[in-house]
């Protein structure tokens, strides 16, 4: 990818989606980049996974080129090992009887790491707050909700030439629909009518409160078949993450999608879907996984086309009703930066449940 928009301002303190975590096979190390750091990542002997600084803590060789047994990561430098989880230095190799240093004192950056859904989460501190920070212990790691033991799971995933900032509010943005997602399938142009939708505040974020959902889209006619009340809830919650539930019955479908800052100006969006709907009938999770990609990949191709626009630093602008929830997005943003920077408590863009009129 080429264009590439402004920059933005970063939320540590948080879980991110760094990658799939079926690629982190016993043995291997893979790398990724979380909000401008460097990680390798991989997964122990007994299935732990772990997120490194990509760098070792001597002289700063990328950890990735050394050698991983499942226990110790070695650099490929001058050997040092560690333990991956903590970081740890087990062995230095040159030391000598006559060494007083201890190598045990010594410690690679290590992140929390935690696999769920199918993705390794890893917690990312502000710089400079040292050695694995207790605060990732204190917030749970985001997951997709579930309403039963029995279901199916779909990922999706694709990279962003613009600002986590500009991603986010792409997938908050209820007046694209009819035009990006233009298809026989979705929804038609000619479909376009009057909605209004009531939201509330949560901790973080906002919901757009459980209602029966757009009658011209055609998912949601094939959930009517089961012929019950359709319910479904959307929340958006910072740093990135947007969980949408669809109930229906004993029926459920539910997504987490989540915005992730690579760099300053760039991102990845990634989608994993859990559902029990069409449980046994063959088929539906490919052809879930193609639609949802067609989808996403329609999202992908308009903001590869608005970040040609962004490198000349436009003045933008947002709208009432339909640009509402990107003005609490930056708001809630804003308010977290502010909190983080005078330990005040972030203040709430909204005072209580609001309804938001637009046409789509
Ligand atoms: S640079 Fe890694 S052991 Fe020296
Ligand atoms: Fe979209």
């Amino acid at each position: 990818m080429t264009a590439e928009g402004p920059r933005t301002t970063l939320l540590y303190d948080d879980w991110y989606p760094a990658m799939r975590s079926a690629a982190l096979r016993r043995g291997t190390l893979a790398t990724a980049t979380l909000l401008e750091i460097p990680l390798v990542l991989g997964r122990r002997r007994d299935g732990r996974l772990f997120a490194l600084r990509d760098s070792c803590p001597h002289r700063g060789i990328p950890l990735s080129y050394g050698w991983f047994d499942g226990q110790h990561v070695t650099c490929r430098y001058h050997g040092w090992e560690f333990e991956p989880c903590s970081g740890q230095c087990a062995l230095i190799p040159s030391l000598t009887s006559h060494d007083r240093l201890d190598a045990t004192r010594i410690y690679a950056t290590a992140f929390a790491c935690e696999e769920r859904d199918g993705h390794a989460w890893v917690y990312v501190p502000s710089p400079g707050s040292g050695r694995r920070s207790e605060a990732a212990e204190r917030k749970p790691v985001p997951e997709v909700p579930k309403f039963g033991p029995k279901y199916r799971t779909a990922h999706l995933t694709a990279d962003l030439p613009c600002n986590v900032d500009h991603g986010i509010i792409g997938l908050m943005d209820p007046a694209h629909g009819p035009f990006v997602h233009q298809a026989w399938w979705w929804r038609s142009r000619a479909s376009i009518h009057e909605k209004s939708k009531r939201f509330e505040p949560i901790p973080e974020g906002f919901r757009m409160s459980a209602h029966a959902p757009s009658r011209n889209s055609a998912p949601y006619k094939l959930l009517g078949v089961y012929g019950q009340p359709v319910e479904t809830t959307i929340d958006f919650v910072l740093p990135n993450r947007r969980t949408e539930t669809i109930r229906c019955g004993e029926k459920w479908f539910a997504s987490l999608t989540t915005v992730t800052p690579v760099t300053g100006s760039t991102c990845r969006i990634d989608v994993v879907a859990a559902w029990n709907v069409f449980y046994h009938v063959p088929l539906v999770t490919p052809i879930a996984r193609f639609f949802g990609a067609r989808f996403v990949r329609q999202d992908q191709e308009t903001m590869i086309q608005q970040a040609e626009g962004l490198k000349h630093s436009p003045t933008l602008m947002l709208i009432d009703d339909a640009d509402k929830p990107a003005k609490w997005y930056l708001a809630l943003k804003q308010a977290r930066l502010d909190a983080a920077a005078t330990g005040a408590a972030a203040k709430h863009p909204m005072d209580g449940p609001v309804e938001l009129r637009w046409r789509s």
